[in-house]
C-alpha cells in the first residue's frame, strides 16, 4: 500500500513538474496561448514564424499574454489538433490548409495541381478578396483565421527517379488528407496513403510508402532526403498555412490585449511571408550540400506533369467553386 502511494506521489510530482516546465517563463496572472505546431528544425519558415510571434507577445505584451511554442508534434500531432482547438486544449495553430476538409472544402482551391505559377501568385491570392474571404470559411466551426503563413511550393521525391508522371506508377504516396492530393496522386496511376506528419520518415524508411511530396524545408528538416532516391522539383502544389485561433478565446481576451495580439499576429504573418523564399532557397541549398539529389525537369518533362493532374480540377470544381478556382487561377 506504502509502495503505491509513493508511486503516486511521485507521478503526481513528475507531472506538476511536467506542466511547470511547459509553462516556464509565463509569470502568473498572463494569459497562456499555447501554440501547436508539427515542424521541426531551426531553418524552417514555420518554426521562424511560431517563434517570432511568441517573441514579439512575451515582450510587447509582457505581464498580459505569453504565448509557449510546441513545436514538432510533440503537444498535439497533425491528426489532433484541430480538435483540440475547439477543446480549447490549444489556443493558436497553423496547420497546412490541405488539412481541412473535414470542416470546409473551399479550402482545396490551395491543393490543385499548378494552380499557383510561384508563391508570389499564391501571395497575391490571399490578398485579395477571396483570399480574405477564404479566412472566414470556418467561421461557424468556430476557428477564426489570423492570417496565411506560405511554406513554399511541393516537390515529389521516391524511392527512383521520377521524370514524367508514368515513372509513379504503381507507387505508393504519403499525402495530408486532402481529397485534392489523393485525386492527384491518382492521376498520376500511383496510390495515395494519408498519414499523419510526424510519421512520414518512418513510412519511407520501412517501405509502408515510395514517396512522399513537400517543400525543401519539410524534405531539408525532416531529412526525407536520407530516405529517397531523389526529389524532382515539380512545384506541383503549394504549401501554406491558416494560421488560427479559436473565435471563443479570441473573443474572451481583453479587448486591448486582443487588438495588440491582432496588430502582431498581422506584422509576424508579413514578416513570415517577405522571408519564406529565402527560406525554401537556403533549405533547398542545404538538402544538396547534406547529399540529397535533385532531378530538374526540362520543359517537356513539366508540360506531361501539367496535363496528368489538370482534369482534377473539375473533379472539384463544385465542391470548391467555379468563381475562386477563377481567382487564384488568375492571381
Ligand atoms: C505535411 O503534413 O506534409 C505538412 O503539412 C507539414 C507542415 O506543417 O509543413
Amino acid at each position: 500500500m506504502k509502495k503505491i502511494t509513493l508511486a503516486l506521489s511521485a507521478l503526481a510530482l513528475s507531472l506538476s513538474a511536467a506542466t511547470a516546465s511547459a509553462s516556464a517563463g509565463c509569470d502568473a496572472g498572463e494569459v497562456v496561448a499555447k501554440l501547436s505546431h508539427v515542424t521541426g528544425g531551426t531553418t524552417h519558415p514555420k518554426v521562424v514564424a511560431a517563434n517570432n510571434l511568441a517573441d514579439r507577445v512575451n515582450k510587447e505584451l509582457d505581464g498580459k499574454m505569453c504565448v509557449e511554442v510546441f513545436p514538432n508534434s510533440t503537444l498535439f500531432g497533425d491528426s489532433k489538433e484541430l480538435e483540440a482547438l475547439l477543446l480549447g486544449d490549444v489556443q493558436i495553430l497553423a496547420p497546412s490548409l490541405s488539412k481541412f476538409g473535414s470542416y470546409t472544402r473551399k479550402l482545396g482551391v490551395f491543393d490543385l495541381p499548378f494552380i499557383f505559377k510561384d508563391m508570389d501568385a499564391a501571395i497575391r491570392f490571399t490578398n485579395s478578396k477571396t483570399g480574405k474571404d477564404l479566412l472566414h470559411s470556418m467561421d461557424d466551426v468556430g476557428f477564426t483565421g489570423l492570417g496565411y503563413w506560405m511554406s513554399g511550393m511541393k516537390y515529389f521525391s521516391a524511392n527512383k527517379p521520377l521524370l514524367v508522371p508514368s515513372d509513379a506508377n504503381g507507387l505508393k504516396f504519403r499525402v495530408q488528407t486532402s481529397d485534392v492530393a489523393k485525386a492527384m496522386i491518382s492521376a498520376m496511376g500511383a496510390s495515395p496513403q494519408p498519414l499523419p506528419f510526424a510519421e512520414v520518415y518512418g513510412a519511407l524508411q520501412t517501405g509502408v510508402v515510395d514517396g512522399q511530396e513537400n517543400t525543401w524545408s519539410n524534405i531539408y528538416t525532416k531529412k526525407f532526403f536520407e530516405v529517397q532516391d531523389s526529389t524532382t522539383e515539380t512545384s506541383h502544389q503549394l504549401l501554406a498555412y491558416f494560421f488560427m485561433t479559436s473565435t471563443d478565446w479570441l473573443e474572451g481576451l481583453d479587448a486591448d490585449v486582443r487588438e495588440k495580439f491582432l496588430a502582431i499576429a498581422d506584422d509576424v504573418t508579413q514578416e513570415a511571408n517577405q522571408s519564406v523564399k529565402a527560406a525554401e532557397a537556403a533549405n533547398r541549398d542545404n538538402v544538396v550540400k547534406s547529399g540529397g539529389k535533385i532531378n530538374v525537369l526540362t520543359a517537356a518533362q513539366r508540360a506531361e506533369w501539367v496535363n496528368a493532374m489538370k482534369p482534377v480540377w473539375s473533379q472539384f470544381e463544385s465542391d470548391i467553386g467555379a468563381d475562386i478556382i477563377k481567382a487564384a487561377a488568375g492571381s
